[in-house]
């Protein structure tokens, strides 16, 4: 065959292409998985980061060559003060947040920071599955956000750079890092401590160079991100709770073609479920690393101490109990059950 004639074949069947593309744009564009994108703040080897990589595998075995899941870990592409309005711009399509962080846009989620509300993980989960969990994940509908799982992390345990940490008066005067709740500057508040909003990338710098003395967090996130390094004590309270929902742009998820919808949704569930099993073991294997590592000493509180840490942060839940709504605390009470 002539040169000019492959020539020629070459240029009819790309002409041809382009027309077919042209005449049938989602042909096209079917051919090119979609990009979902899913950042977080935290650590690979912690709750949210293993179930973001279960929700990967999942979602592009369940709908291959449709999907491409690419997951961003520990704030590389968007940290704590941009990750949501990344999703409402669609420059992100999942994010998961701690529930810490809803308060711009619904002041019923600050239930879940109220001090020594949910006796353990157990408690939140009947709670979050429950009528009343199920309806905030909707809740933010109208700010252009939906709720499609809750993630648990887990319970909260409180450190200083100080050597006794036993009773509230220990941390009198002292400057904490806490995430973007006016109920956590509450609760310090009540303590007569400094809170100081801060993004979660940032908290190591700031302990270590002492621009705050403590920080409240789980197990998981003190170890995977070296906080036990640059504190003296970690005092066991168990005082609240750091869960996460993931959420997408309400818009975005609700145009999904019903296919790529439903695998999606498939593929949450059955992250949810990896990843909340994993996250008491991951919280314990990292609350013996810090143990081993002595660094941090490990502070056990007795029954009374508890119930002091208890008394002293009582304020904070008449505070916000206008905004959360008497139901829904009712209902999380119920919970402990
Ligand atoms: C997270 O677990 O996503 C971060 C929590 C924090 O900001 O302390």
């Amino acid at each position: 065959m002539s040169s000019t004639s492959t020539t020629r074949r070459r240029v009819l069947k790309t002409a041809g292409a382009a027309a077919t593309a042209m005449a049938f744009p989602y042909v096209a564009r079917a051919q090119a998985p979609m990009v979902i994108k899913f950042s977080h703040v935290v650590a690979e080897k912690t709750p949210k980061g293993q179930g973001a990589l279960k929700f990967k595998e999942l979602a592009e075995k369940k709908l291959p060559g449709k999907v491409d899941v690419q997951v961003f870990p520990s704030s590389q592409l968007f940290g704590d003060a941009k990750e949501m309005e990344a999703v409402l711009l669609g420059d992100v399509q999942l994010i998961a947040p701690s529930l810490s962080k809803f308060d711009r846009y619904t002041k019923k989620i600050q239930i879940f920071d109220l001090p020594f509300l949910f006796d353990d993980i157990a408690a939140v989960d009947r709670f979050q599955s429950g009528p009343k969990g199920q309806e905030l994940l909707v809740s933010m509908k109208n700010r252009g956000l939906v709720g499609v799982a809750y993630w648990h992390n887990g319970m909260k345990q409180l450190s200083t750079n100080r050597d006794r940490l036993v009773r509230p008066e220990d941390v009198k005067g002292l400057k904490f890092r806490i995430q973007a709740s006016d109920v956590l500057e509450a609760q310090f508040r009540a303590l007569g401590a400094n809170p100081q909003k801060m993004a979660f990338a940032e908290v190591y710098q700031a302990l270590q160079t002492g621009v705050v003395d403590g920080q409240e967090n789980t197990w998981s996130n003190i170890y995977s991100q070296k906080f036990h390094e640059v504190q003296k004590t970690i005092a066991e309270t168990n005082h609240g709770i750091i869960d996460y929902m993931v959420v997408a742009n309400a818009k975005w998820w609700d145009g999904l073609p019903p296919d790529v919808k439903k695998g999606l949704s498939e593929a949450m569930a059955e992250a949810t479920t990896f990843a909340n099993k994993l996250a008491d073991d991951i919280n314990q294997d990292d609350r013996k690393k810090i143990e081993a590592a002595s660094k941090a000493k490990i502070q056990k509180l007795g029954k009374e101490d508890v119930a002091a840490w208890r008394k002293a942060m009582e304020p904070v839940w008449k505070k916000f109990e206008g905004d959360i709504g008497r139901d829904l605390i009712d209902a999380a009470l119920k919970s402990n059950a």
